[in-house]
C-alpha cells in the first residue's frame, strides 16, 4: 500500500451533499447523513452556504462558491444513481472509491442488499472513523482496495462477493483520479466479477476546457487566498469522451444505455444552477454486462 493520507476531495462531496439536504432535488435528493460524517469545522462552511449570506472577504467567498456549486452537481448524480441502484435492485452493490458515501446507512431499499465498500485504505480508515458505532441498514463489508495497485478481485472475492450473481456497481467521482490505465485495469476486475445483468453506473469528466480552466483558477484563488484546496493532492489524471469510454467498456462486454450530462440531467430535475460552468463537464452512463 502506498502511505496516502485520506481523500480530502471525498470531504468535499460530503460537505457539498450535506448542503443539497432538504433545499436542492426537494423529494427527490435527500442524504440526513452527509452532516453527522463531518468534524464541526467542516461542517462551518457548509452552514454558511446553507444559511445563503455570501461572505464578503476573498477567501472565504471563494470557498463558498467551491462548496454551492459542489452541492448543485452532488444533487444531481446522486438523484440520477440512487433512482437507478433501486431500479436495479441487485442483491450485491459495489461502491468503488466510496468516500463518505452514506447510501448503505440512508437507504433502507437496500435492507435485502450486500453492500461492499471499496476504497483506497486510508480514506476507508478515515470513514469508519468517522462512522463511528453508526449502523447500517444492511450487510455492508469494507474492502481497503488501492486501484493503482491491489487486486480488486482478490479483494472481493475475499470480502465474499458472489460473481455468479448480480451486482450494480457505482463508481462515482472517482474516474478522474485514475489514470487511463488504472481505469482500464479496474474494468477488467470488474467484468470479471460480473454476471450478465451487471449494471455499472459511473460518473466521469469529458475534455471540457471550461470546466478544465474553471477548476485551475478556483485551486489558484484558494491557494492565494491561503484557504485550504481540497484538490492540492489529487490531481486530475483522465478525461474520458463518451465514445472513447463506449469502446473501452464494450471490449469487457458492457453495452452502454445512457449516458448523460449532468446539465442536462439538471434541468430535467429542476436544479437551478448558479455555477453551471463548474459541472460543464460532468456525465453520467449506464452500462449493462452481456
Ligand atoms: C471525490 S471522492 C468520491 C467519493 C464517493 N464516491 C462520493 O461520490 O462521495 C474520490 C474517491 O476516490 C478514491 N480514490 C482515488 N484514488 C484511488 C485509488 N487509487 N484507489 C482507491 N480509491 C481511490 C478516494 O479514496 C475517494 O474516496
Amino acid at each position: 500500500m502506498t502511505e496516502r493520507a485520506a481523500s480530502r476531495t471525498a470531504i468535499l462531496v460530503c460537505q457539498g451533499r450535506a448542503v443539497a439536504d432538504g433545499r436542492l432535488g426537494v423529494g427527490r435528493f435527500s442524504d440526513p447523513v452527509a452532516m453527522d460524517l463531518l468534524t464541526e469545522a467542516e461542517r462551518e462552511m457548509v452552514d454558511l452556504v446553507r444559511s445563503g449570506a455570501v461572505p464578503s472577504s476573498f477567501g472565504p467567498r471563494i470557498e463558498y462558491e467551491l462548496l454551492s456549486a459542489t452541492a448543485e452537481v452532488l444533487a444531481v448524480r446522486t438523484i440520477a444513481i440512487d433512482d437507478a441502484v433501486r431500479a436495479a435492485a441487485s442483491p450485491q452493490l459495489v461502491v468503488l472509491g466510496a468516500g463518505l458515501d452514506a447510501r448503505a446507512w440512508r437507504m433502507p431499499e437496500l435492507s435485502a442488499t450486500t453492500v461492499f465498500e471499496v476504497d483506497h485504505p486510508a480514506s476507508q480508515a478515515e470513514k469508519r472513523h468517522r462512522l463511528g458505532d453508526r449502523k447500517p441498514v444492511t450487510d455492508t463489508r469494507f474492502v481497503p482496495v488501492d486501484f493503482a495497485q491491489d487486486s480488486l478481485v482478490t479483494a472481493l472475492t475475499a470480502a465474499g462477493h458472489d460473481h455468479s450473481r448480480p451486482t450494480t456497481w457505482i463508481w462515482e467521482g472517482v474516474v478522474p483520479y485514475l489514470t487511463p490505465a488504472q481505469v482500464a485495469e479496474t474494468l477488467i476486475a470488474i467484468a470479471q466479477r460480473s454476471a450478465p445483468t451487471a449494471r455499472l453506473l459511473i460518473t466521469y469528466p469529458t475534455p471540457h476546457r471550461v470546466y478544465h480552466y474553471g477548476r485551475k483558477a478556483m485551486q489558484l484563488l484558494l491557494t492565494l487566498s491561503g484557504r485550504p484546496n481540497p484538490m492540492a493532492r489529487e490531481p486530475q489524471r483522465s478525461t474520458w469522451t463518451p465514445a472513447t469510454l463506449a469502446t473501452l467498456l464494450a471490449t469487457h462486454s458492457f453495452t452502454v444505455t445512457t449516458d448523460c450530462d449532468l446539465q442536462s440531467l439538471a434541468l430535467d430535475y429542476g436544479i437551478e444552477g448558479k455555477h453551471r460552468s463548474l459541472s460543464a463537464d460532468g456525465h453520467l452512463l449506464t452500462a449493462d454486462h452481456l
